[in-house]
């Protein structure tokens, strides 16, 4: 028998990307030796003493057992801590901050806490895709808000008309961002509190990538900002920041309403992390922090080797000051698929079309910068040979 779906799985957006997966394999098992700079997937292992910790509580039959339903507070303790040496802002580990099975749970899980079917939210375009599957399974409703090259891809609120601000009760943000590599000042995070403020909107903001900043701009927190924890919380994962992506590990941190409505909806889903898990985190947020400024130089000099290598093509990029991604504006005549297309069919490279992060990403294609230099100088070697910018 098949069984028919639910409206509401019926409802979740389609994934874009699964056919750009679909194309890549396609080329692999045609023989291409495919250059894949069209996922975001951290490339380097989990620093050794992290995978050492794990290793020790793994032996721990403590650990073994279910865990606190919320999580340890040790681990919630060392989020803490890592907000105050971090960032020089004041968390209480008890009551204002969360425990997630990784960021993308937290994300997809705030739109169910907070909004009822029908109200509305204000999302990036471009943005990254999973906004939008909390967003469908909230059977909430989208207001996008445009981000544009000339605004430094930030939000410009004047365009929001009276109504929607009205409407809104929720707003995600995300800088360092994905897919744009743009980054934000405190000002910006400042005038987002006065808006939230006036118009009673909760902000979440996605830190995924708050580590990786460039040009030794070290990227702000949303709660650096005077009056954040009012008005919203932040996501931090530790996927990025210590390569732990397949661990699943991030914590949400902030207004303390928030944070409880995030923990009543875990309690009934999940029982929390395995132990030995929260432990190694814990060991990863509180003990030295070299493995990140060495990750963080790593990719800064992927970036500028990429990048210059394109701009010396004649090819009109810009670099990013964040995150691992690029953002390219493709060339005219095509469209951000077609481009895609072209890079994955001819140079063996993929990359993945800005359509598929939303309207306002048409016209650049994204990539990662997850491949060691070598590869990258072979892509731009590739790229030279298309001709396309001589
Ligand atoms: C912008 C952004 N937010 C959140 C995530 C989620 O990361 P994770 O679920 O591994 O914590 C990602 C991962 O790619 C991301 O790019």
């Amino acid at each position: 028998m098949i069984f028919p779906q639910s409206k509401l799985l019926k409802s979740l957006p389609k994934q874009f990307f699964a056919s750009l997966v679909a194309k890549v394999n396609k080329q692999i098992s045609d023989g291409h030796d495919v250059i894949n700079l069209g996922q975001g997937n951290p490339d380097q292992p989990t620093p050794a003493h992290i995978v050492k910790a794990l290793q020790i509580a793994a032996e721990n039959p403590n650990n073994h057992k279910y865990s606190p339903f919320q999580g340890f507070a040790s681990l919630k303790e060392a989020a803490a801590a890592f907000y105050k040496r971090e960032y020089n802002v004041d968390i209480d580990p008890e009551k204002e901050v969360a425990i997630l099975f990784g960021g993308k749970a937290g994300l997809v899980e705030i739109p169910q806490c907070l909004l009822n079917s029908g109200e509305h939210i204000l999302v990036p375009d471009p943005g990254y895709p999973d906004y939008w599957s909390g967003v469908a399974l909230a059977q909430a409703e989208m207001i996008t808000m445009p981000l544009k090259e000339e605004n430094q891809f930030l939000p410009d609120y004047t365009e929001l008309s009276k109504s929607d601000l009205e409407k809104a009760k929720l707003m995600f943000l995300n800088y360092p961002n994905n897919p744009t590599g743009a980054i934000a000042n405190k000002g910006f995070f400042e005038n987002t509190v006065t808006l939230a403020k006036n118009h009673g909107i909760c902000v979440v903001h996605d830190f995924a990538y708050g580590a990786i900043g460039f040009n030794g701009h070290k990227p702000i927190s949303f709660l650096q900002a005077e009056g954040a924890k009012d008005v919203g919380i932040e996501i931090y994962t530790l996927s990025k920041t210590f390569n732990m992506a397949g661990w699943r590990v991030g914590f949400a941190v902030g207004n303390e309403s928030v944070i409880s409505a995030l923990n009543l909806l875990q309690d009934h889903l999940y029982v929390s992390l395995f132990g030995a898990v929260q432990e190694a985190a814990a060991a990863a947020l509180t003990e030295s922090q070299a493995c990140v400024h060495e990750l963080n130089a790593l990719y800064e000099s992927r970036r500028d080797v990429f990048i210059g290598g394109l701009q010396e093509l004649g090819w009109k990029v810009v670099a990013p000051e964040g995150s691992f991604f690029a953002w390219l504006k493709v060339p005219n005549g095509y469209t951000s698929e077609q481009f895609a297309d072209l890079l994955l069919e001819k140079a063996h490279i993929a990359v993945a079309p800005g359509i598929g992060f939303g309207t306002w990403g048409e016209g650049y294609v994204r990539v990662g910068l997850l491949t060691s230099e070598a590869r990258l100088k072979e892509a731009v070697e590739r790229i030279s040979k298309l001709q396309i910018f001589s």
